[in-house]
């Protein structure tokens, strides 16, 4: 797992997807730059969840909103009071942890016994093998899970009632260790805000103290009424937002998963108080449809319903996706209340009220929220996408099965050799195609080689031009995961690309 994990981010380098932020000056902790390809994949997958969100709902509209906000925003939201981590030092390596994640990674090694113990006994019994039953009846399975979640219980209670010298006494209790020296040598558990602060105006006296935004919600909710009047919104009805947000994460790792700098897309959706029930289920329900539709593996995703809750939420869930080291959080899925809109009238002195004219009365909505991070549904889909695969030949081949229509390039247009009229044949493709798609002309190196290059970079289709396309205007294109090539017509090409890579 760990060697995979290697390979996603050496070959996200390789090929120009993600560099670490101000490389040539060793890096910056936890901050990362999207390169070349990067860029495309990243800008293909926030559009498919725009038009997924906002061009296929007739209800949901749209924002953009600032990344500085009025600072009373921050109080009404509760991040300044609540929005903290539990962090310890270790005392010997002066190392700083988040004490909740050295527990969960304290859990996840159990679930690796787990896992372990499951392929045993598939491997055993053969076909007869039945997953869900094992786990149940298996006594040291069993046993194994009841530990994760009696510690998991204490440790969300504890960290819910800010106990935290109760979280201390389990990590001491299970003799947790620092990752990098082994040290179990503690000090007590603090809380830590994670917003990143900075001042806004010249001279230091006037200077206002702001917070870069921890998440994009709060602009959609300070905007609810100015949306909801302008663009005649009836309820139910959303409002969604992609950009940018900030967290002073402590326990930044494992590449682009957790961030200091990150992109997240969030829908912000305005019901009728009481029936929240209802509309969690579908949210639920029409967010993991959408990651299913990428064809990614419906065993790579599972629910995780939350026991402990946001300081803002009466329910809440995570849709978790098997990244390369488990399964962890990729999107959450909250029933926030009227939490946020009705701090901000306290806070603002402003009502923001919606009047049903079919109730005949005003009220403050409640809010569902899906919210899933941008960097991290890259993450998925790199990771699930990077494949080694054998060849009948005995050679492997690096092939990046991104899903067609979030793939950075869709084409490469590939002369056979560089005379006889084939590359201005070949530009002359790419002149025609590029209006639709994004496509590439590459003429270096035998045609194999160009092949794997562009198996490797996650381009659905190769298009070759060679001597026979002088005389009757057909080329071959060669399909990325079957490798199948097929002789088709120039005048094709085009409908044939978008077939499949439209949505
Ligand atoms: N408005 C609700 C909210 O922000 P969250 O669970 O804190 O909820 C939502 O974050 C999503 O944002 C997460 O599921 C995750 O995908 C992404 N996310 C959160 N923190 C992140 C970080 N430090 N780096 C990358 N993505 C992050």
């Amino acid at each position: 797992q760990d060697d995979k994990f290697k390979k996603v981010i050496s070959h996200a380098k390789e090929y120009g997807y993600v560099f670490q932020s101000s490389e040539i000056y060793d890096g910056l902790s936890a901050v990362y730059d999207y390169a070349q390809n990067g860029a495309e994949l990243k800008k293909n997958i926030r559009d498919y969840w725009w038009k997924a969100m906002v061009q296929m709902n007739e209800n949901i509209v749209g924002i953009d909103a600032a990344i500085f906000m009025h600072p009373t925003t921050w109080k009404a939201s509760g991040h300044v009071d609540a929005f903290n981590d539990p962090l310890i030092d270790n005392k010997d390596s002066k190392k700083r942890y988040r004490a909740d994640v050295l527990i969960e990674d304290y859990c996840a090694k159990i679930e690796t016994k787990i896992e372990k113990e499951v392929k045993k006994a598939a491997k055993r019994f053969g076909d007869a093998f039945n997953k869900e039953e094992f786990l149940s009846t298996n006594g040291r399975v069993v046993g194994y899970q009841e530990k994760i979640n009696t510690i998991l219980a204490r440790m969300g209670k504890s960290l819910e009632n800010e106990d935290l010298a109760d979280v201390k006494a389990l990590i001491e209790e299970l003799e947790i260790a620092d990752p990098l020296t082994g040290s179990k040598n503690w000090t007590d558990v603090k809380q830590f805000n994670l917003m990143f602060g900075t001042k806004l105006g010249a001279s230091a006296e006037s200077a206002m103290d702001l917070y870069l935004r921890p998440e994009t919600a709060q602009g959609i909710f300070v905007n609810f009424l100015n949306v909801q009047k302008t663009g005649r919104m009836k309820i139910p009805f959303g409002i969604a937002q992609t950009g940018k947000a900030f967290r002073n994460e402590i326990v930044a790792r494992q590449f682009i998963f957790r961030m200091r700098e990150f992109e997240q897309m969030e829908m912000q959706f305005f019901i009728k108080p009481g029936t929240q029930g209802k509309w969690y289920k579908h949210w639920k329900e029409t967010r993991m449809k959408w990651h299913l539709s990428l064809g990614m593996g419906a065993e790579n995703y599972r629910f995780h319903d939350h026991e402990k809750l946001a300081h803002y939420a009466d329910a809440a869930a995570d849709i978790e996706f098997k990244f390369p080291f488990g399964f962890k959080e990729l999107e959450g899925i909250h029933s926030r209340t009227d939490f946020d809109l009705k701090a901000h009238e306290e806070f603002s002195g402003k009502k923001l009220q919606y009047f049903d004219h079919e109730e005949n009365k005003s009220y403050v909505p409640y809010v569902l929220e899906t919210s899933i991070g941008l960097d991290r549904m890259f993450l998925a889909v790199f990771s699930n996408a990077l494949q080694e695969e054998a060849l009948e030949n005995g050679t492997t081949r690096t092939v990046l099965k991104l899903p067609s229509v979030l793939a950075p390039v869709k084409a490469a247009i590939l002369p056979l050799v560089k005379k006889d009229g084939l590359p201005e044949i070949a530009k002359q493709i790419v002149e025609e195609l590029k209006w639709d798609f994004n496509v590439i002309y590459d003429e270096k190196d035998a045609v194999g080689r160009r092949y794997r290059r562009q198996d490797a970079n996650g381009t659905p289709f190769c298009i070759t031009v060679d001597h026979d396309t002088k005389e009757d205007n057909t080329v071959t294109i060669r399909h990325r995961d079957s490798m199948e090539q097929q002789r088709v017509k120039i005048e094709d090409l085009r409908n044939m690309i978008k077939q499949e890579v439209d949505v």
